[in-house]
């Protein structure tokens, strides 16, 4: 079963408004508050829905996390059950201080079709769909993923881009990128979008790696698999509580490389909506009242992958 085409306008409308909800928080160096307006915000408006959902990717869990933790029911009922993964503000630190890239993002899928991931870290892959599926892995070491994807895409080394999380973690990855002469794109924060700037040659990205959110992984999949790209990503549990919440979410093998496949199966819609300019969409316009907005959107099944623009007058 698809999930309809009406829902997507619908979805847009999630996002939206929880973009919106934050735009009175850009710049005031308060990421708590701008977080907690996307999260109200986002619960609202999912729960206007007429579907019964369930969060799988969420604000953490039921004991820390008051809205949308995982394993929250949500929606206003109905017979088209599905599983919603969000990130109501993606890039706190962005709309905290007024930085390009924060994102209100959503993913939807039928039930049982989107991973039921923990928050724990995830070293992650993404390649174009140009790349043969054998050309990149997450367990080649990086010299073997980076000659053969400049093989792949005809390139000199010195013409790949890289993109991955500016983190100490990566400082060994950074130095040998280095030294193979290799471009970066190093981001502060954000790496849903890093992971999506592999969809398309306009973003001058041809591999996304490193480690970040295992939640933000699994939101960047599920985008990523309209576009037919490749994903990669293998959960990192550094204590026991993280092994022990793994093991509640029946995660056998804390060492599995999953397969984009694996993270999300069917049918899927996707959003992601700007609130401060960046690379996938503009940020929020507030002119005359209104609030324009740009919306990422992909489809699965009807293979949409657009930008939409929103005109809102609500209050926030
Ligand atoms: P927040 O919006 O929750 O602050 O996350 C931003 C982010 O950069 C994510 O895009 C990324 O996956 C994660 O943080 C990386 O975590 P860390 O900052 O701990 O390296």
């Amino acid at each position: 079963m698809a999930l309809n085409k009406e829902l997507i306008d619908k979805i847009i409308r999630v996002t939206s408004h929880a973009a919106i909800s934050c735009h009175r928080f850009i710049g005031k160096n308060d990421k708590n508050s701008a977080d907690k307006a996307a999260t109200d915000a986002m619960r609202n408006e999912i729960n206007k829905l007429k579907v019964n959902g369930e969060v799988v990717i969420g604000e953490g869990e039921l004991d820390e996390a008051p809205m949308l933790f995982i394993g929250e029911k949500l929606g206003a009922g109905g017979n088209l059950n599905i599983d919603i993964a969000v990130d109501p503000l993606e890039g706190t630190n962005f709309v905290a201080k007024n930085l390009p890239g924060a994102l209100s993002v959503i993913s939807i899928a039928e039930k049982g079709n989107l991973f039921n991931a923990p928050e724990t870290y995830m070293d992650k892959l993404a390649v174009s769909n140009k790349i043969p599926n054998d050309a990149t892995d997450l367990d080649f070491p990086l010299k073997k993923n980076i000659h053969n994807l400049a093989d792949s895409l005809n390139k000199d080394i010195k013409d790949v881009t890289v993109c991955l999380l500016n983190r100490p973690r990566h400082l060994k990855i950074i130095e040998q990128l280095k030294q193979m002469n290799v471009k970066m794109k190093l981001i502060s924060d954000g790496d849903i979008s890093g992971a999506l700037m592999v969809t398309d040659e306009k973003y001058n990205v041809d591999i996304f790696l490193g480690i970040g959110g295992g939640p933000e992984g699994v939101l960047a999949a599920s985008a990523i698999d309209t576009y037919g790209c490749k994903f990669q990503g293998r959960f990192l549990f550094n204590n026991d509580k993280d092994i022990s919440r793994a093991k509640q979410m029946g995660i056998k093998d804390l060492e599995k490389k999953y397969n984009l496949n694996e993270i999300i199966k069917g049918d899927s819609i996707f959003c992601a909506t700007g609130i401060t300019n960046g690379d996938l969409v503009n940020g929020i316009n507030f002119k005359d009242n209104k609030y324009i907005t740009q919306t990422l959107v992909t489809h699965k099944s009807s293979n949409i992958s657009k930008i939409v623009i929103r005109e809102d007058t609500i209050k926030t």
